[in-house]
């Protein structure tokens, strides 16, 4: 028997139930206590700490070194919460390099990684499973990708666009992904998506017909400068502290309640 409350299988087992996963970066001990304390299931230790941490303009200049401090912090405030770390930009480009990498992440306390990209990434996804590595997928935006993509855009509006990232979330899942994070998508493909896989599916400004959303800590507290994204909603608007916040958007989360049409594409 494990000590975490939050496993793989519990995941999968709110998919079947139809219960909401909530999901949150962290970044530091304090703030994952805070976030395990509130009852959040997934904390993400993102390479958007380039951003919201470091002040980069992307999540390119994050280190591997970066995200192996930034986890080892986090896995001290975590006691129930699935601990999921990102490989970092050009981090996984090969099966050995991937895994590689991601055994450094584990062995700071992550237990699962998540990589960016679809039919390219298929073959580093079944290699880190074979060797026994959980992998969440990320499609949609993919922030790793920001020049190839030109910019901070929806995806998947065409048809063509949207029929490509089913299959490639399909693919994933097949390539052995125990978990999907969407970002960025309209809502009606978010849902699409959630609906065809099996493996839960985390959305991001994908809407509320995803398996559970996940929000960058800053963003959901209000500090985020310049242009807020649509999808992101301040929870300390109202709130009494931080740990009130947090426990606003899990409810939320948990209840449907967020995101509504206003945060949604
Ligand atoms: O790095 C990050 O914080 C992420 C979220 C945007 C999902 O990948």
């Amino acid at each position: 028997m494990s000590n975490w409350s939050i496993t793989l299988p519990e995941l999968a087992a709110k998919k079947t139930r139809g219960e909401k996963i909530v999901a949150l970066t962290a970044y530091d001990a304090t703030f994952a206590q805070v976030l395990d304390g509130a009852g959040i299931d997934v904390i993400l230790v993102g390479d958007s700490l380039g951003m919201v941490i470091q002040g980069n303009d992307t999540t390119l200049a994050t280190t591997l070194e970066e995200m192996a401090y930034h986890t080892r912090c986090v896995a001290r405030g975590v006691k129930r919460a699935l601990l999921l770390a990102d490989l970092p930009f050009m981090s996984y480009p090969s099966p050995k390099l991937a895994a590689e990498n991601a055994a450094r992440l584990m062995r700071e306390g992550a237990r699962m990684v998540k990589l960016e990209g679809g039919r390219v990434r298929a073959e580093v996804v079944r290699f880190l499973t074979e060797q026994s590595i959980p992998v969440c997928g990320h499609l949609g935006l993919l922030p790793q990708s920001i020049h190839q993509l030109g910019g901070y855009r929806v995806q998947g509006k065409e048809d063509r666009s949207a029929q490509n990232l089913l299959e490639e979330a399909l693919l994933l899942q097949e390539a052995g992904a125990r978990l999907l994070v969407l970002e960025c998508v309209p809502a009606t493909l978010g849902e699409e998506i959630a609906t065809a896989l099996d493996i839960p599916v985390i959305g991001i400004g994908a809407g509320a017909g995803c398996d559970g959303q996940v929000l960058v800590l800053h963003d959901l507290l209000g500090l985020g400068t310049g242009k807020r994204p649509r999808f992101v909603k301040n929870f300390m608007a109202g709130a009494e502290d931080i740990p009130s916040a947090v426990r606003d958007y899990a409810l939320a989360v948990q209840n449907g309640c967020f995101p509504d049409d206003e945060h949604s594409f």
